[in-house]
Protein backbone atom coordinates (compact mmCIF):
# COMPACT_ATOMS: atom_id res chain seq x y z
CA UNK A 1 0.00 0.00 0.00
CA UNK A 2 1.57 3.67 -1.12
CA UNK A 3 2.33 5.39 2.24
CA UNK A 4 -0.74 8.02 2.30
CA UNK A 5 0.32 11.48 0.68
CA UNK A 6 1.50 14.28 3.74
CA UNK A 7 -1.06 16.89 4.80
CA UNK A 8 -0.66 20.10 6.50
CA UNK A 9 -2.86 21.72 8.60
CA UNK A 10 -2.48 25.09 9.86
CA UNK A 11 -2.16 25.49 13.93
CA UNK A 12 -3.32 28.42 14.41
CA UNK A 13 -7.23 27.47 12.44
CA UNK A 14 -6.76 24.26 11.62
CA UNK A 15 -7.07 24.80 8.26
CA UNK A 16 -5.87 21.39 5.88
CA UNK A 17 -3.53 22.19 2.94
CA UNK A 18 -1.97 19.74 0.51
CA UNK A 19 1.51 21.38 0.41
CA UNK A 20 3.68 23.18 2.58
CA UNK A 21 3.85 26.99 2.63
CA UNK A 22 5.17 29.84 5.08
CA UNK A 23 2.03 31.15 5.25
CA UNK A 24 -1.62 30.05 5.92
CA UNK A 25 -4.30 30.70 3.24
CA UNK A 26 -7.06 30.57 5.31
CA UNK A 27 -6.24 32.80 8.34
CA UNK A 28 -2.92 34.80 7.55
CA UNK A 29 -0.61 33.67 10.05
CA UNK A 30 2.76 33.06 9.19
CA UNK A 31 4.70 29.79 9.64
CA UNK A 32 2.07 27.74 11.55
CA UNK A 33 1.59 25.19 9.00
CA UNK A 34 2.83 21.74 10.48
CA UNK A 35 2.92 17.83 8.65
CA UNK A 36 0.67 15.59 10.11
CA UNK A 37 -0.04 12.17 8.18
CA UNK A 38 -3.15 11.25 7.86
CA UNK A 39 -4.85 8.87 10.71
CA UNK A 40 -4.94 5.36 10.04
CA UNK A 41 -8.60 5.20 11.30
CA UNK A 42 -8.84 7.84 8.81
CA UNK A 43 -7.57 5.78 6.13
CA UNK A 44 -10.75 2.93 6.77
CA UNK A 45 -13.38 5.36 5.97
CA UNK A 46 -12.31 5.92 2.21
CA UNK A 47 -15.46 3.90 1.04
CA UNK A 48 -18.05 5.84 -0.24
CA UNK A 49 -21.00 6.73 1.42
CA UNK A 50 -23.32 5.09 -1.41
CA UNK A 51 -21.65 1.54 -1.61
CA UNK A 52 -22.53 0.38 1.69
CA UNK A 53 -25.81 0.51 3.72
CA UNK A 54 -25.99 2.37 6.87
CA UNK A 55 -28.02 1.15 10.20
CA UNK A 56 -31.25 3.46 10.57
CA UNK A 57 -31.07 5.62 13.66
CA UNK A 58 -33.83 5.33 15.96
CA UNK A 59 -35.93 8.27 16.11
CA UNK A 60 -37.62 9.37 19.67
CA UNK A 61 -39.86 12.65 20.02
CA UNK A 62 -38.51 15.80 21.43
CA UNK A 63 -41.02 15.41 24.88
CA UNK A 64 -39.85 12.96 27.39
CA UNK A 65 -42.41 10.40 27.50
CA UNK A 66 -43.38 7.98 29.96
CA UNK A 67 -41.63 7.85 33.34
CA UNK A 68 -38.34 8.04 33.10
CA UNK A 69 -36.81 11.32 34.84
CA UNK A 70 -33.99 13.50 33.19
CA UNK A 71 -31.16 13.51 35.31
CA UNK A 72 -31.27 16.49 37.50
CA UNK A 73 -27.95 18.81 37.00
CA UNK A 74 -24.81 18.87 39.69
CA UNK A 75 -25.10 21.86 41.21
CA UNK A 76 -21.62 22.54 42.93
CA UNK A 77 -22.90 25.40 45.60
CA UNK A 78 -19.84 27.27 44.33
CA UNK A 79 -22.59 29.84 43.43
CA UNK A 80 -20.77 31.95 40.94
CA UNK A 81 -19.92 28.87 39.06
CA UNK A 82 -23.26 27.62 39.03
CA UNK A 83 -24.49 30.90 37.79
CA UNK A 84 -21.85 31.00 35.11
CA UNK A 85 -22.77 26.93 33.74
CA UNK A 86 -26.75 28.04 34.05
CA UNK A 87 -27.54 26.13 36.82
CA UNK A 88 -25.54 23.21 37.27
CA UNK A 89 -23.67 20.77 35.03
CA UNK A 90 -25.77 19.20 32.78
CA UNK A 91 -24.90 15.28 32.70
CA UNK A 92 -23.71 14.05 29.16
CA UNK A 93 -22.56 17.39 28.72
CA UNK A 94 -19.06 18.33 27.67
CA UNK A 95 -17.58 21.39 29.00
CA UNK A 96 -14.49 23.45 27.76
CA UNK A 97 -12.66 25.98 30.60
CA UNK A 98 -10.31 27.81 28.90
CA UNK A 99 -7.35 30.42 29.74
CA UNK A 100 -4.39 31.80 30.14
CA UNK A 101 -1.76 29.51 31.66
CA UNK A 102 -1.39 30.05 35.70
CA UNK A 103 -4.94 31.87 35.88
CA UNK A 104 -6.40 29.65 38.12
CA UNK A 105 -8.37 26.76 36.06
CA UNK A 106 -6.41 23.31 37.51
CA UNK A 107 -7.53 24.99 40.84
CA UNK A 108 -10.97 25.94 40.09
CA UNK A 109 -12.05 22.51 38.50
CA UNK A 110 -10.04 20.33 41.58
CA UNK A 111 -12.30 22.77 43.57
CA UNK A 112 -15.49 21.67 41.67
CA UNK A 113 -14.58 18.15 40.87
CA UNK A 114 -14.35 18.35 45.80
CA UNK A 115 -17.71 19.95 45.65
CA UNK A 116 -19.23 17.16 43.46
CA UNK A 117 -17.36 14.00 45.27
CA UNK A 118 -19.17 11.89 47.05
CA UNK A 119 -22.05 10.69 44.75
CA UNK A 120 -20.54 8.86 42.36
CA UNK A 121 -16.98 8.89 41.03
CA UNK A 122 -15.40 11.73 40.56
CA UNK A 123 -11.71 11.15 38.13
CA UNK A 124 -9.45 14.18 37.99
CA UNK A 125 -6.87 12.90 35.11
CA UNK A 126 -4.15 15.20 35.26
CA UNK A 127 -1.53 15.57 32.04
CA UNK A 128 0.90 18.14 32.90
CA UNK A 129 1.25 17.12 36.62
CA UNK A 130 2.26 14.26 38.83
CA UNK A 131 -0.15 12.69 41.50
CA UNK A 132 1.81 13.87 43.99
CA UNK A 133 1.54 17.36 42.77
CA UNK A 134 -2.03 17.53 42.53
CA UNK A 135 -2.32 15.93 45.81
CA UNK A 136 -0.11 19.03 47.10
CA UNK A 137 -2.18 21.32 45.71
CA UNK A 138 -5.31 19.43 47.14
CA UNK A 139 -3.93 19.72 50.62
CA UNK A 140 -3.07 23.35 50.00
CA UNK A 141 -7.03 23.93 49.08
CA UNK A 142 -7.86 22.27 52.02
CA UNK A 143 -9.70 19.40 49.94
CA UNK A 144 -7.34 16.43 51.24
CA UNK A 145 -10.24 14.83 52.44
CA UNK A 146 -12.59 14.86 49.08
CA UNK A 147 -13.14 11.89 47.25
CA UNK A 148 -11.81 12.98 44.03
CA UNK A 149 -9.76 9.80 41.91
CA UNK A 150 -6.64 11.19 40.36
CA UNK A 151 -4.98 9.97 37.51
CA UNK A 152 -1.35 10.97 35.78
CA UNK A 153 -2.27 9.79 31.89
CA UNK A 154 -2.28 10.97 28.68
CA UNK A 155 -2.85 8.11 26.41
CA UNK A 156 -6.70 8.94 25.36
CA UNK A 157 -7.03 5.03 25.22
CA UNK A 158 -5.89 4.54 28.29
CA UNK A 159 -7.48 6.81 29.91
CA UNK A 160 -11.32 6.26 28.33
CA UNK A 161 -10.68 2.63 29.40
CA UNK A 162 -10.22 3.72 32.89
CA UNK A 163 -13.78 5.91 32.51
CA UNK A 164 -15.52 2.58 30.81
CA UNK A 165 -14.43 1.33 34.03
CA UNK A 166 -15.11 3.08 36.90
CA UNK A 167 -18.43 5.11 35.54
CA UNK A 168 -17.89 8.42 37.03
CA UNK A 169 -20.17 10.97 37.58
CA UNK A 170 -17.55 13.94 36.53
CA UNK A 171 -14.42 14.14 34.21
CA UNK A 172 -11.54 16.42 34.51
CA UNK A 173 -9.24 16.75 31.17
CA UNK A 174 -6.17 18.85 32.23
CA UNK A 175 -5.31 19.50 29.95
CA UNK A 176 -6.58 18.66 26.73
CA UNK A 177 -3.31 19.60 25.15
CA UNK A 178 -1.56 16.99 26.42
CA UNK A 179 -3.44 14.37 25.38
CA UNK A 180 -2.95 12.24 22.27
CA UNK A 181 -4.89 9.33 20.63
CA UNK A 182 -2.36 6.06 19.04
CA UNK A 183 -4.21 6.71 16.19
CA UNK A 184 -2.78 9.58 14.87
CA UNK A 185 1.14 9.82 14.30
CA UNK A 186 1.07 14.18 15.05
CA UNK A 187 2.39 15.38 18.39
CA UNK A 188 0.15 16.00 21.98
CA UNK A 189 -0.75 19.91 21.07
CA UNK A 190 -1.89 19.67 17.33
CA UNK A 191 -4.36 21.01 16.38
CA UNK A 192 -5.32 17.28 14.80
CA UNK A 193 -4.73 15.58 18.09
CA UNK A 194 -6.18 18.05 20.43
CA UNK A 195 -9.63 17.77 17.92
CA UNK A 196 -9.42 13.84 17.65
CA UNK A 197 -9.21 13.81 21.54
CA UNK A 198 -11.57 16.22 22.42
CA UNK A 199 -14.30 14.48 19.71
CA UNK A 200 -13.51 11.33 21.34
CA UNK A 201 -13.90 12.50 24.92
CA UNK A 202 -17.55 14.21 23.72
CA UNK A 203 -18.89 11.36 22.05
CA UNK A 204 -17.86 9.51 25.85
CA UNK A 205 -19.98 12.07 28.31
CA UNK A 206 -22.39 11.69 25.40
CA UNK A 207 -22.46 7.83 25.75
CA UNK A 208 -22.02 7.11 29.16
CA UNK A 209 -23.91 10.50 30.87
CA UNK A 210 -21.11 11.20 32.31
CA UNK A 211 -20.21 15.47 32.57
CA UNK A 212 -16.71 16.19 31.28
CA UNK A 213 -14.49 19.19 31.76
CA UNK A 214 -12.04 20.39 29.50
CA UNK A 215 -9.36 22.29 30.33
CA UNK A 216 -7.52 24.44 27.67
CA UNK A 217 -4.84 26.86 27.43
CA UNK A 218 -5.01 29.90 25.85
CA UNK A 219 -1.76 31.66 24.33
CA UNK A 220 -0.62 35.28 24.39
CA UNK A 221 -3.05 36.37 21.29
CA UNK A 222 -5.97 34.93 23.02
CA UNK A 223 -6.39 31.98 21.09
CA UNK A 224 -6.81 28.70 22.80
CA UNK A 225 -4.29 27.07 20.86
CA UNK A 226 -5.84 23.96 19.08
CA UNK A 227 -8.75 24.57 21.15
CA UNK A 228 -10.51 26.58 19.37
CA UNK A 229 -11.22 24.06 16.93
CA UNK A 230 -13.27 22.81 19.84
CA UNK A 231 -15.20 24.97 20.92
CA UNK A 232 -17.86 23.84 18.85
CA UNK A 233 -17.73 20.38 19.50
CA UNK A 234 -18.25 20.53 23.55
CA UNK A 235 -22.00 22.25 24.61
CA UNK A 236 -20.37 24.77 26.84
CA UNK A 237 -17.23 27.21 26.56
CA UNK A 238 -16.18 29.24 29.31
CA UNK A 239 -13.19 31.04 29.88
CA UNK A 240 -10.80 32.13 32.97
CA UNK A 241 -9.70 35.73 32.76
CA UNK A 242 -8.05 38.05 34.48
CA UNK A 243 -5.29 40.33 35.13
CA UNK A 244 -1.97 38.22 36.33
CA UNK A 245 -1.33 41.00 39.16
CA UNK A 246 -4.93 41.40 40.19
CA UNK A 247 -6.73 38.93 42.58
CA UNK A 248 -9.92 38.88 40.60
CA UNK A 249 -10.50 36.01 38.08
CA UNK A 250 -13.66 36.58 36.22
CA UNK A 251 -15.19 33.28 34.59
CA UNK A 252 -17.51 34.23 31.56
CA UNK A 253 -19.63 31.49 29.68
CA UNK A 254 -19.14 32.56 26.05
CA UNK A 255 -20.55 29.62 24.70
CA UNK A 256 -23.63 27.78 26.43
CA UNK A 257 -26.34 25.26 25.36
CA UNK A 258 -27.58 24.95 28.84
CA UNK A 259 -27.87 28.57 30.09
CA UNK A 260 -27.37 32.27 28.73
CA UNK A 261 -23.87 33.58 27.84
CA UNK A 262 -23.66 36.50 29.15
CA UNK A 263 -23.03 35.95 32.85
CA UNK A 264 -20.17 35.87 34.93
CA UNK A 265 -18.75 34.10 38.22
CA UNK A 266 -16.21 36.41 40.06
CA UNK A 267 -13.51 34.82 42.11
CA UNK A 268 -10.63 36.25 43.77
CA UNK A 269 -7.40 33.96 44.58
CA UNK A 270 -6.38 33.76 47.82
CA UNK A 271 -3.50 31.82 49.48
CA UNK A 272 -5.82 28.74 50.40
CA UNK A 273 -7.53 28.74 46.26
CA UNK A 274 -10.48 30.66 44.60
CA UNK A 275 -12.99 32.33 47.12
CA UNK A 276 -16.48 33.32 45.60
CA UNK A 277 -16.88 36.99 45.80
CA UNK A 278 -20.70 37.60 45.82
CA UNK A 279 -20.51 40.99 46.03
CA UNK A 280 -18.23 42.39 43.31
CA UNK A 281 -19.06 45.85 42.47
CA UNK A 282 -18.01 46.12 46.21
CA UNK A 283 -14.68 44.31 45.42
CA UNK A 284 -14.16 46.66 42.42
CA UNK A 285 -14.61 49.95 43.86
CA UNK A 286 -12.90 49.13 47.41
CA UNK A 287 -9.47 50.55 46.56
CA UNK A 288 -10.87 54.04 44.47
CA UNK A 289 -9.61 56.58 44.22
CA UNK A 290 -12.28 59.04 45.16
CA UNK A 291 -12.02 62.48 44.26
CA UNK A 292 -9.30 62.66 41.22
CA UNK A 293 -10.05 63.46 38.55
CA UNK A 294 -10.41 61.11 35.76
CA UNK A 295 -12.11 58.76 37.31
CA UNK A 296 -16.20 57.82 37.75
CA UNK A 297 -18.00 54.80 38.16
CA UNK A 298 -19.83 53.24 35.71
CA UNK A 299 -23.20 51.24 36.75
CA UNK A 300 -23.37 48.16 34.60
CA UNK A 301 -24.90 44.58 33.91
CA UNK A 302 -23.19 41.47 33.43
CA UNK A 303 -25.35 39.04 32.61
CA UNK A 304 -28.29 39.37 35.69
CA UNK A 305 -26.22 41.04 37.86
CA UNK A 306 -25.55 44.96 37.98
CA UNK A 307 -22.06 45.82 38.69
CA UNK A 308 -20.28 48.43 39.58
CA UNK A 309 -16.74 49.49 38.52
CA UNK A 310 -14.74 52.15 38.41
CA UNK A 311 -13.63 53.39 35.11
CA UNK A 312 -9.77 55.43 35.39
CA UNK A 313 -8.92 58.18 32.01
CA UNK A 314 -5.77 59.94 31.84
CA UNK A 315 -5.86 62.29 28.82
CA UNK A 316 -2.33 64.08 28.80
CA UNK A 317 -0.50 66.32 26.03
CA UNK A 318 1.42 63.81 23.64
CA UNK A 319 4.81 64.44 22.45
CA UNK A 320 4.63 62.58 19.60
CA UNK A 321 3.61 63.30 16.51
CA UNK A 322 0.69 60.32 16.52
CA UNK A 323 -0.37 60.36 19.83
CA UNK A 324 -1.07 57.39 22.09
CA UNK A 325 -4.59 55.52 22.40
CA UNK A 326 -4.19 52.56 25.08
CA UNK A 327 -6.78 50.74 26.94
CA UNK A 328 -7.13 48.13 29.05
CA UNK A 329 -10.63 46.54 29.70
CA UNK A 330 -12.60 48.23 27.07
CA UNK A 331 -12.93 48.22 23.22
CA UNK A 332 -10.27 50.18 21.58
CA UNK A 333 -12.75 51.17 18.56
CA UNK A 334 -15.28 52.39 21.09
CA UNK A 335 -12.75 54.68 22.71
CA UNK A 336 -11.73 56.21 19.37
CA UNK A 337 -15.52 56.70 18.76
CA UNK A 338 -16.29 58.57 21.68
CA UNK A 339 -13.12 60.62 21.47
CA UNK A 340 -14.31 61.88 17.84
CA UNK A 341 -17.48 62.30 19.02
CA UNK A 342 -16.38 64.53 21.80
CA UNK A 343 -14.24 66.27 19.64
CA UNK A 344 -17.11 67.19 17.08
CA UNK A 345 -20.36 67.41 19.39
CA UNK A 346 -18.61 68.49 23.14
CA UNK A 347 -16.16 70.93 21.65
CA UNK A 348 -12.90 69.18 23.37
CA UNK A 349 -9.64 69.30 21.31
CA UNK A 350 -8.59 65.61 22.32
CA UNK A 351 -6.01 65.19 19.08
CA UNK A 352 -2.61 66.00 20.60
CA UNK A 353 -3.07 64.18 23.71
CA UNK A 354 -1.99 60.38 24.21
CA UNK A 355 -4.94 59.36 26.38
CA UNK A 356 -5.48 55.96 28.53
CA UNK A 357 -8.66 54.14 29.85
CA UNK A 358 -8.37 51.79 32.16
CA UNK A 359 -11.10 49.68 33.50
CA UNK A 360 -10.37 48.73 37.56
CA UNK A 361 -10.30 45.82 38.83
CA UNK A 362 -9.40 43.50 35.97
CA UNK A 363 -13.20 43.40 34.51
CA UNK A 364 -13.79 43.61 30.51
CA UNK A 365 -16.41 45.67 30.18
CA UNK A 366 -18.49 44.97 26.61
CA UNK A 367 -21.80 46.70 27.44
CA UNK A 368 -22.15 50.15 25.33
CA UNK A 369 -23.61 51.61 28.09
CA UNK A 370 -20.32 52.50 29.10
CA UNK A 371 -19.68 55.30 26.66
CA UNK A 372 -21.32 58.09 28.96
CA UNK A 373 -18.62 56.90 31.76
CA UNK A 374 -15.75 57.02 29.75
CA UNK A 375 -16.64 60.02 28.21
CA UNK A 376 -17.18 61.84 31.68
CA UNK A 377 -13.62 60.25 32.66
CA UNK A 378 -12.34 60.94 29.58
CA UNK A 379 -13.87 65.13 30.27
CA UNK A 380 -13.03 64.90 33.90
CA UNK A 381 -9.29 63.83 32.99
CA UNK A 382 -8.75 66.24 30.17
CA UNK A 383 -9.89 69.62 31.69
CA UNK A 384 -9.26 68.44 35.41
CA UNK A 385 -12.87 68.70 37.07
CA UNK A 386 -12.98 65.74 39.07
CA UNK A 387 -16.45 64.10 39.07
CA UNK A 388 -17.90 63.47 42.74
CA UNK A 389 -17.10 60.20 43.82
CA UNK A 390 -21.00 59.45 44.74
CA UNK A 391 -22.14 59.51 41.15
CA UNK A 392 -22.54 56.93 38.90
CA UNK A 393 -23.00 57.18 35.26
CA UNK A 394 -24.26 54.82 32.47
CA UNK A 395 -25.81 55.34 28.92
CA UNK A 396 -24.92 54.90 25.21
CA UNK A 397 -23.34 57.34 22.75
CA UNK A 398 -24.36 58.07 19.28
CA UNK A 399 -22.28 59.72 16.94
CA UNK A 400 -24.26 62.62 16.73
CA UNK A 401 -23.41 63.29 20.72
CA UNK A 402 -27.08 62.18 22.05
CA UNK A 403 -26.74 59.56 24.94
CA UNK A 404 -29.49 56.60 24.38
CA UNK A 405 -31.06 54.46 26.99
CA UNK A 406 -30.21 51.53 28.02
CA UNK A 407 -31.52 48.73 29.58
CA UNK A 408 -32.45 47.47 33.24
CA UNK A 409 -32.00 51.41 34.71
CA UNK A 410 -33.67 50.35 37.67
CA UNK A 411 -31.62 47.72 38.91
CA UNK A 412 -28.26 49.66 37.75
CA UNK A 413 -29.85 52.68 40.43
CA UNK A 414 -31.04 50.18 42.87
CA UNK A 415 -27.10 48.47 42.73
CA UNK A 416 -25.95 52.05 43.32
CA UNK A 417 -28.55 52.68 45.59
CA UNK A 418 -27.34 49.61 47.97
CA UNK A 419 -23.60 50.74 47.89
CA UNK A 420 -23.92 54.02 49.39
CA UNK A 421 -24.13 56.62 46.64
CA UNK A 422 -26.11 58.96 45.96
CA UNK A 423 -26.34 60.58 42.51
CA UNK A 424 -26.87 58.80 38.94
CA UNK A 425 -26.22 60.90 35.49
CA UNK A 426 -28.54 58.83 33.20
CA UNK A 427 -29.80 59.05 29.66
CA UNK A 428 -32.86 61.91 29.20
CA UNK A 429 -36.29 60.27 29.60
CA UNK A 430 -34.39 56.80 31.51
CA UNK A 431 -36.82 57.26 34.10
CA UNK A 432 -40.56 57.01 32.29
CA UNK A 433 -39.73 54.42 30.08
CA UNK A 434 -38.61 51.92 32.76
CA UNK A 435 -41.94 50.05 34.36
CA UNK A 436 -44.46 51.36 36.08
CA UNK A 437 -43.94 54.64 37.53
CA UNK A 438 -45.99 54.79 40.34
CA UNK A 439 -45.57 51.43 41.49
CA UNK A 440 -41.66 52.17 41.46
CA UNK A 441 -42.15 55.75 43.52
CA UNK A 442 -43.19 53.59 46.81
CA UNK A 443 -39.67 51.91 46.86
CA UNK A 444 -37.61 54.62 44.99
CA UNK A 445 -33.49 54.38 45.52
CA UNK A 446 -32.60 57.47 47.61
CA UNK A 447 -30.73 58.74 44.27
CA UNK A 448 -31.20 62.18 42.89
CA UNK A 449 -30.66 61.75 38.80
CA UNK A 450 -29.09 64.00 36.43
CA UNK A 451 -31.03 63.31 33.21
CA UNK A 452 -28.60 64.60 29.93
CA UNK A 453 -29.40 64.46 26.62
CA UNK A 454 -26.26 65.21 24.86
CA UNK A 455 -22.38 64.85 26.04
CA UNK A 456 -23.01 69.02 25.73
CA UNK A 457 -25.67 68.47 29.25
CA UNK A 458 -22.92 66.23 30.72
CA UNK A 459 -20.07 68.61 30.20
CA UNK A 460 -22.34 71.69 31.50
CA UNK A 461 -23.53 69.00 34.50
CA UNK A 462 -19.43 68.60 35.56
CA UNK A 463 -18.34 72.09 34.67
CA UNK A 464 -21.73 73.76 37.20
CA UNK A 465 -20.68 71.61 39.82
CA UNK A 466 -24.61 70.75 40.36
CA UNK A 467 -23.93 67.38 41.29
CA UNK A 468 -23.01 68.71 44.82
CA UNK A 469 -21.12 66.79 47.51
P1 LIG B 1 -3.39 27.02 38.35
O1 LIG B 1 -4.71 26.55 38.80
O2 LIG B 1 -2.26 26.05 38.39
O3 LIG B 1 -3.46 27.66 36.91
P2 LIG B 1 -3.74 26.97 35.49
O4 LIG B 1 -4.21 25.60 35.73
O5 LIG B 1 -4.78 27.86 34.86
O6 LIG B 1 -2.46 27.03 34.74
O7 LIG B 1 -3.06 28.32 39.21
C1 LIG B 1 -1.80 28.69 39.40
C2 LIG B 1 -1.68 30.01 40.11
O8 LIG B 1 -2.57 30.19 41.17
C3 LIG B 1 -0.30 30.08 40.67
O9 LIG B 1 0.32 31.21 40.14
C4 LIG B 1 -0.48 30.19 42.14
C5 LIG B 1 -1.89 30.58 42.34
N1 LIG B 1 -2.51 29.94 43.51
C6 LIG B 1 -2.81 30.68 44.63
O10 LIG B 1 -2.56 31.88 44.67
N2 LIG B 1 -3.41 30.07 45.69
C7 LIG B 1 -3.70 28.75 45.69
O11 LIG B 1 -4.26 28.23 46.69
C8 LIG B 1 -3.39 27.98 44.53
C9 LIG B 1 -3.67 26.52 44.47
C10 LIG B 1 -2.80 28.61 43.46
MG1 LIG C 1 -3.17 23.85 35.22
Amino acid sequence: MARPAPTYVCQACGAVSSKWAGRCDACGEWNTLEEEAAGVGEAAHKTSLASAKGRAAKLELVGLKGDAPERPRAVTSIAEFDRVTGGGLVPGSAILVGGDPGIGKSTLLLQVAARLAGAGHVIYVSGEEAIAQVRLRASRLGLAEADVELAAATNLRDILATLEAAKPRLVVIDSIQTMWSDVLESAPGTVSQVRACAQELVRYAKRSGATVLLVGHVTKEGQIAGPRVVEHMVDTVLYFEGERGHQFRILRAVKNRFGPTDEIGVFEMTGAGLAEVANPSALFLSSRDEGASGSCVFAGIEGTRPVLVELQALVAPSPLGTPRRAVVGWDTGRLAMVLAVLETSAGLSLAGNDVYLNVAGGLRVGEPAADLAVAAALMSSHLNIPVPPHVVLFGEVALSGTIRRVTQTDARLKEAAKLGFKAAIVPARSREAEGDAKKRAKDEPALTTYEVADLNALLELLKEGALGA
